[in-house]
Protein backbone atom coordinates (compact mmCIF):
# COMPACT_ATOMS: atom_id res chain seq x y z
CA UNK A 1 0.00 0.00 0.00
CA UNK A 2 1.65 3.57 -0.77
CA UNK A 3 0.45 6.72 -0.23
CA UNK A 4 -2.80 8.05 -1.86
CA UNK A 5 -4.06 4.82 -1.49
CA UNK A 6 -7.28 4.36 1.15
CA UNK A 7 -7.92 1.64 3.63
CA UNK A 8 -10.64 0.87 5.75
CA UNK A 9 -10.68 0.93 9.48
CA UNK A 10 -13.67 -1.06 11.64
CA UNK A 11 -13.42 1.39 14.80
CA UNK A 12 -16.48 1.49 17.45
CA UNK A 13 -19.41 0.03 15.16
CA UNK A 14 -18.07 2.06 11.98
CA UNK A 15 -16.50 1.99 8.42
CA UNK A 16 -13.74 4.64 8.15
CA UNK A 17 -11.89 5.34 5.15
CA UNK A 18 -7.99 6.19 6.30
CA UNK A 19 -6.45 8.20 3.22
CA UNK A 20 -3.48 9.19 2.52
CA UNK A 21 -1.60 7.40 5.24
CA UNK A 22 1.84 6.12 5.39
CA UNK A 23 1.44 2.27 5.72
CA UNK A 24 4.06 2.24 9.12
CA UNK A 25 1.61 4.51 11.10
CA UNK A 26 0.44 3.55 14.34
CA UNK A 27 -3.02 2.56 15.35
CA UNK A 28 -2.79 5.20 17.90
CA UNK A 29 -1.88 8.14 15.18
CA UNK A 30 -4.68 7.16 13.02
CA UNK A 31 -7.15 7.02 15.41
CA UNK A 32 -6.28 10.49 16.92
CA UNK A 33 -5.18 12.45 14.03
CA UNK A 34 -6.86 11.32 10.52
CA UNK A 35 -9.95 9.79 12.63
CA UNK A 36 -10.37 12.33 14.94
CA UNK A 37 -10.55 10.45 17.96
CA UNK A 38 -8.76 11.81 20.66
CA UNK A 39 -9.97 9.50 23.81
CA UNK A 40 -6.90 7.29 23.34
CA UNK A 41 -3.85 9.13 25.08
CA UNK A 42 -0.50 8.70 23.52
CA UNK A 43 2.77 9.01 26.32
CA UNK A 44 5.31 6.38 25.76
CA UNK A 45 4.35 5.67 22.31
CA UNK A 46 6.57 2.25 23.17
CA UNK A 47 3.95 -0.15 24.87
CA UNK A 48 5.16 0.66 28.19
CA UNK A 49 2.26 3.14 29.71
CA UNK A 50 -1.05 1.37 28.59
CA UNK A 51 -2.59 5.13 27.87
CA UNK A 52 -3.48 4.11 24.28
CA UNK A 53 -5.09 0.86 25.33
CA UNK A 54 -8.02 -0.11 22.86
CA UNK A 55 -9.44 -3.28 22.36
CA UNK A 56 -8.78 -4.64 18.86
CA UNK A 57 -11.03 -7.86 18.43
CA UNK A 58 -12.10 -7.86 21.71
CA UNK A 59 -8.38 -8.34 23.12
CA UNK A 60 -7.13 -4.98 25.02
CA UNK A 61 -4.21 -4.17 22.91
CA UNK A 62 -1.54 -0.90 22.96
CA UNK A 63 -2.62 0.85 20.20
CA UNK A 64 1.32 2.63 19.89
CA UNK A 65 2.16 -0.98 19.05
CA UNK A 66 -0.28 -2.14 16.73
CA UNK A 67 0.18 -0.92 12.62
CA UNK A 68 -3.35 0.23 11.49
CA UNK A 69 -3.04 -1.10 8.21
CA UNK A 70 -2.97 -4.41 9.83
CA UNK A 71 -5.78 -3.85 11.70
CA UNK A 72 -7.93 -3.79 8.57
CA UNK A 73 -9.75 -6.86 9.33
CA UNK A 74 -10.22 -5.74 13.23
CA UNK A 75 -13.12 -4.38 15.16
CA UNK A 76 -11.72 -1.43 17.31
CA UNK A 77 -13.31 0.06 19.98
CA UNK A 78 -11.79 2.84 21.86
CA UNK A 79 -12.96 4.69 24.69
CA UNK A 80 -15.36 6.60 22.45
CA UNK A 81 -17.03 3.20 21.78
CA UNK A 82 -17.53 1.64 25.04
CA UNK A 83 -20.83 3.01 24.99
CA UNK A 84 -23.06 4.25 22.85
CA UNK A 85 -25.02 6.47 25.50
CA UNK A 86 -24.03 10.33 25.69
CA UNK A 87 -23.51 9.72 29.86
CA UNK A 88 -20.84 8.06 31.22
CA UNK A 89 -20.69 4.11 31.91
CA UNK A 90 -20.75 2.77 35.68
CA UNK A 91 -16.98 2.16 35.20
CA UNK A 92 -16.27 5.72 34.23
CA UNK A 93 -18.83 7.00 36.96
CA UNK A 94 -16.84 5.20 39.46
CA UNK A 95 -14.04 6.49 38.52
CA UNK A 96 -15.10 10.00 39.23
CA UNK A 97 -16.80 9.19 42.15
CA UNK A 98 -13.99 7.69 44.20
CA UNK A 99 -11.19 10.13 42.80
CA UNK A 100 -9.59 7.78 40.65
CA UNK A 101 -9.11 10.83 38.44
CA UNK A 102 -6.49 13.25 38.99
CA UNK A 103 -4.67 14.42 36.15
CA UNK A 104 -6.65 11.81 33.84
CA UNK A 105 -4.03 11.31 31.04
CA UNK A 106 -3.89 7.67 31.86
CA UNK A 107 -8.13 7.74 32.85
CA UNK A 108 -9.50 6.46 29.37
CA UNK A 109 -6.85 3.37 28.86
CA UNK A 110 -7.90 2.51 32.48
CA UNK A 111 -11.09 2.74 31.82
CA UNK A 112 -10.85 0.63 28.54
CA UNK A 113 -9.03 -1.85 30.77
CA UNK A 114 -11.19 -2.05 32.89
CA UNK A 115 -13.89 -1.64 31.04
CA UNK A 116 -12.57 -5.49 29.11
CA UNK A 117 -12.01 -7.06 32.86
CA UNK A 118 -15.74 -6.45 34.28
CA UNK A 119 -17.13 -7.76 30.40
CA UNK A 120 -15.23 -10.92 30.33
CA UNK A 121 -14.97 -11.53 34.13
CA UNK A 122 -17.69 -9.93 36.58
CA UNK A 123 -16.21 -10.80 39.89
CA UNK A 124 -12.73 -10.63 39.27
CA UNK A 125 -10.54 -11.26 42.55
CA UNK A 126 -8.27 -8.32 43.61
CA UNK A 127 -5.12 -10.07 42.02
CA UNK A 128 -7.05 -10.65 38.95
CA UNK A 129 -7.93 -6.98 38.93
CA UNK A 130 -4.19 -5.92 39.49
CA UNK A 131 -3.45 -8.25 36.51
CA UNK A 132 -5.98 -6.94 34.03
CA UNK A 133 -4.49 -3.33 34.32
CA UNK A 134 -0.80 -3.96 35.17
CA UNK A 135 -0.19 -2.33 31.89
CA UNK A 136 -1.31 1.07 32.70
CA UNK A 137 0.94 3.10 34.73
CA UNK A 138 -0.79 5.92 36.64
CA UNK A 139 1.68 8.42 38.08
CA UNK A 140 -1.31 10.29 40.24
CA UNK A 141 -3.38 8.19 42.31
CA UNK A 142 -1.01 5.30 43.56
CA UNK A 143 -3.60 2.65 42.71
CA UNK A 144 -5.48 2.94 45.32
CA UNK A 145 -8.28 4.99 44.04
CA UNK A 146 -8.63 2.96 41.43
CA UNK A 147 -8.65 -0.51 43.26
CA UNK A 148 -11.73 1.30 45.05
CA UNK A 149 -13.38 2.45 41.64
CA UNK A 150 -13.55 -1.31 40.44
CA UNK A 151 -14.91 -1.89 43.92
CA UNK A 152 -17.41 0.42 43.83
CA UNK A 153 -18.52 -0.98 40.19
CA UNK A 154 -18.78 -4.37 41.06
CA UNK A 155 -20.97 -3.64 44.42
CA UNK A 156 -23.35 -1.36 42.18
CA UNK A 157 -23.26 -4.23 39.59
CA UNK A 158 -24.06 -7.00 42.62
CA UNK A 159 -26.83 -4.64 43.71
CA UNK A 160 -28.80 -4.26 41.13
CA UNK A 161 -29.16 -7.28 40.04
S1 LIG B 1 1.49 5.19 24.45
FE1 LIG B 1 1.09 3.10 24.01
S2 LIG B 1 1.77 2.03 25.77
FE2 LIG B 1 2.34 4.10 26.15
S1 LIG C 1 -4.50 10.20 37.10
FE1 LIG C 1 -2.62 11.10 36.47
S2 LIG C 1 -1.51 9.47 35.57
FE2 LIG C 1 -3.28 8.55 36.39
Amino acid sequence: MSANEFYSLRVNGKTHQVQDSWVGESLLYVLRERLGLPGTKGACEQGECGSCTVLMDDAAVCACLVMAATAINSEIVTVEGITTDSTLTDVQQSFVDEGAVQCGFCTPGLIVAVHHLLEKNPQPSEFEVKEAISGNICRCTGYGRVFAAVEATIRSRNAGK
